[in-house]
């Protein structure tokens, strides 16, 4: 986890349900409380990170102060795309024009990958010292709250094959720069959320493997998120299965094979991502992760 927060962006994905938004919300937490301007980006205007950590922030994409270094914005790709027509074409009326277009702007939505361009443009906008977006303050840390990992994956992707497509003129160059960024392990660092089950874990490892072929990128870090402590021995398991039934040991028993299950998945991942930082946030046994409950997943994270 060694300079995990000394990067600009952290981009967050893992199998669907596994913690994403909440470990995005953590890491906007640990980060700002050492002092980096953070911002928490949500996408495809979801605001799951944004009802976690505040309840009225709902309903608006533009940047948002949680706190005083803690921001938050959800990116929709129409609002990137009009902000991405005023500021990158010289062409201030067209552009405006263009913009309003509902024929053009239907036809943007429908190229394939466009709206993970947009998005992704957003967010490297967010990540640049010297920031485009009129009144634009830098950030010292972009949190991306990604989606799941397939679809998270082409995300990451999008800007590369636009530039390939495209080779040359501003679409070509802007998207090479979105790439270089993205690819670029001083800047960026990919993070895999998983629960300590048989399914996420094999999607983390297909995860490292894809982002290899793909960027080149190895994960930062993997978050084990939900972890239950093991306090039961063998023995113990062996007492309980042995044990007259009553609610109580089922109880019991079902604890046991729970949190054994979850340990031999967690050796698992270690032993097959070797040398990859690994971190366990523990299961929080409360009916809503309020932000008392964030704040403790959040002080996992500390180096
Ligand atoms: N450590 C934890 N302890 C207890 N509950 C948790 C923990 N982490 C997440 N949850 C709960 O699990 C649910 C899913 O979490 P979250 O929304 O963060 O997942 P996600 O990966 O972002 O999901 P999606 O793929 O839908 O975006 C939420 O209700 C959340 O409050
Ligand atoms: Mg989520």
């Amino acid at each position: 986890m060694h300079g995990l927060f000394d990067h600009s962006l952290l981009v967050v994905t893992g199998k669907g349900g596994v913690g994403k938004s909440t470990v995005a919300a953590a890491l906007g937490l640990a980060a700002s409380a050492r002092g980096l301007r953070t911002i928490v980006v949500e996408v495809a205007a979801r605001e799951d990170v944004a009802r976690a950590l505040a309840s009225n922030v709902a309903g608006v994409y533009a940047e948002r102060a949680l706190d005083e270094r803690l921001h938050h914005i959800s990116i929709d790709p129409q609002h990137a795309m009009e902000e991405y027509l005023r500021g990158a074409l010289p062409l201030g009326a067209l552009a405006a024009l263009l913009s309003r277009s509902r024929i053009f702007t239907t036809l943007i939505a429908a190229a394939p990958g466009m709206r993970e361009l947009l998005t992704m443009g957003k967010v490297w906008e967010l990540a640049q010292h010297e920031r485009r977006a009129r009144d634009g303050e830098p950030y010292d840390l972009v949190v991306l709250d990604a989606p799941a990992t397939g679809h998270g994956l082409a995300m990451l992707q999008a800007p590369r094959t636009f530039a390939t497509v495209a080779r040359v003129g501003p679409v070509a160059g802007q998207g090479r720069a979105i790439a270089d960024f993205l690819v670029d392990p001083r800047r960026t660092a990919v993070l895999a959320v998983s629960t300590a089950e048989e399914m996420p874990v094999t999607e983390t490892l297909q995860l490292r493997s894809q982002l290899g072929k793909q960027s080149g990128l190895d994960l930062s870090l993997v978050v084990v998120n939900a972890v239950v402590p093991h306090r039961f021995s063998a023995a113990d398991e062996r007492t309980l299965r042995a044990a007259p039934r009553s609610p109580a040991s089922h109880a019991a028993l079902f604890a046991a094979t729970w949190t054994r299950q979850q340990h031999a998945q967690i050796t698992r991942l270690r032993q097959s991502l070797p040398g990859v930082a690994l971190v366990t946030l523990p299961f929080v046994f409360r009916s809503a992760l309020d932000r008392a409950a964030l704040e403790l997943l959040a002080g996992e994270f500390e180096p």
